[in-house]
């Protein structure tokens, strides 16, 4: 038992149980202003898997919530995202059951929403009951790629969409009620996996990356069929975010770019900062392992077509965290977690924090309480009209002295004093992917 707990990859174990627990055990003080439910998602797959493999991005997911108020943990539940089955109409279109992986959470108009690397997001009840499908009250026939973004001025929701057959991509825009404003078909040439992209003032920038639909790897019954085909070259796409579609490609060194941290444009250029990694979905189809995830910055040169990358950070770092209240181009502070490595390979977690200077380039790192690994943190405002970075940093950590977890809740601007808050978990969080902070 010990040899298990000491082995870092012993989090990758799915849990068994759904529980439902209340009146945390708390150490420190829950800032009063932490009013909802942080709730963070991961696979978590049924039945016989390996518990120290990544159990990939297309198995049953989880969702694992703490709730908060009144300086106190409230409670603790978790439960595996239960879709329904998909309407007939849409059977052709989703490779995946709708919502059958976890990649993400977003909150948008009082709704809490899973979605999955393919397929039609969830809508999750305030308990982390699946309440159903969602389409926004119109047909998202492709579904929606697992990562949205809100635009801070107007609070449209703006949702991509790629598809293995023509149109490979979609854009959706999406009001702050929920309803659909508009979908468009985007020029896009071929069945590239799109996890993530950023939003300006005026563009949409979209990574067109070599990993692309294999139906070698469907036919074989892979859950997640794409791969990595290097020859294929890469590239970004500026595509205009209203009324015709216009876009403008940069070329870019094959490479897999996972998550964005933003992009804003300076004078006629566009800044670009992101975490990549030298190839994605290559070894395996979990996609994880595949080098040094870095802190790359890319600016595009519209005038010369050409895109400039240069590496910020060469530590292995994933999931950069913003106040995203603010646009990018006026964001200071980027949190990022460090990524620990063994024989195998990266962990989706690590030991440390790092936060990032973006105006003068600096760099802090924060170490974890104890022995702790943890996962991407959540920001959360202190209140609705607090500077930028003024809140806090939440997120679950795993101890594999103990295999107990806990939510970590830390000073946003100034992470490197003691915690604020360490709540005790009822059971272990296995390592997951994206979370999210509901306020009320
Ligand atoms: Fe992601």
């Amino acid at each position: 038992m010990a040899v298990v707990r000491c082995n870092p990859r012993a989090n990758f174990a799915p849990v068994t149980e759904e529980r439902s627990d209340f009146d945390l055990r708390v150490r420190g003080r829950l800032p009063a202003g932490l009013q909802g439910q942080y709730v963070r998602t991961g696979a978590n797959p049924e039945g016989d898997v390996n518990p120290t493999r990544h159990p990939g991005l297309a198995s049953a997911g989880m969702v694992h919530g703490t709730l908060l108020g009144g300086g106190r943990a409230l409670g603790y539940r978790n439960r595996w995202i239960r879709p329904p089955s998909i309407p007939k109409h849409l059977e052709r279109e989703l490779l995946l059951p709708a919502g059958g992986g976890a990649a993400a959470l977003f909150h948008h108009a009082g709704q809490l929403h899973a979605t999955a690397e393919l397929g039609l997001p969830c809508r999750l009840s305030a308990n982390l009951d699946t309440l159903g499908l969602c389409d926004f009250g119109a047909p998202l026939p492709a579904g929606a790629a697992p990562h949205v973004r809100k635009d801070p001025k107007t609070g449209e929701l703006h949702v991509l969409a790629y598809h293995f057959e023509a149109p490979y991509l979609r854009h959706h825009r999406i009001d702050r009620r929920g309803h659909l404003l508009e979908s468009r078909d985007l020029e896009w040439p071929r069945p590239s996996m799109v996890h993530d992209f950023a939003l300006t003032e005026s563009h949409l920038v979209v990574f067109d990356l070599p990993v692309l639909f294999s139906e070698d790897a469907m036919l074989d019954g892979q859950p997640l069929p794409y791969r990595w085909h290097p020859d294929a070259g890469a590239r970004i796409g500026l595509l205009s975010r209203h009324g015709p579609v216009d876009t403008q490609w940069f070329d870019l060194d094959p490479c897999w770019v996972s998550h964005l941290a933003g992009a804003r444009r300076e004078d006629t250029r566009i800044v670009i900062d992101m975490i990549t990694a030298p190839a994605g979905f290559h070894r395996d189809c979990w996609g994880e392992d595949e080098g040094v995830c870095q802190l790359m910055r890319c600016t595009l040169d519209p005038r010369r077509g050409v895109a400039l990358p240069e590496v910020l950070d060469a530590d292995a770092q994933e999931y950069p965290v913003r106040d995203s209240r603010l646009p990018y181009a006026d964001s200071r502070w980027l949190w990022t977690t460090a990524l620990e490595t063994d024989a195998d390979g990266q962990l989706p977690a690590g030991r440390c924090l790092y936060r990032h200077d973006l105006d003068t380039g600096e760099r802090i790192e924060v170490a974890f309480p104890d022995t702790c690994l943890g996962g991407e943190l959540t920001f959360v405002p202190a209140d609705a009209r607090a500077a930028e970075g003024k809140g806090w940093l939440l997120g679950y950590l795993w101890n594999p002295e103990d295999d107990t977890s806990e939510l970590l809740v830390l000073d946003a601007l100034a992470p490197a004093a003691p915690p604020l808050a360490r709540v005790q978990l009822p059971q272990r969080v296995p390592f997951g992917t994206h979370g999210c902070w509901v306020p009320g």
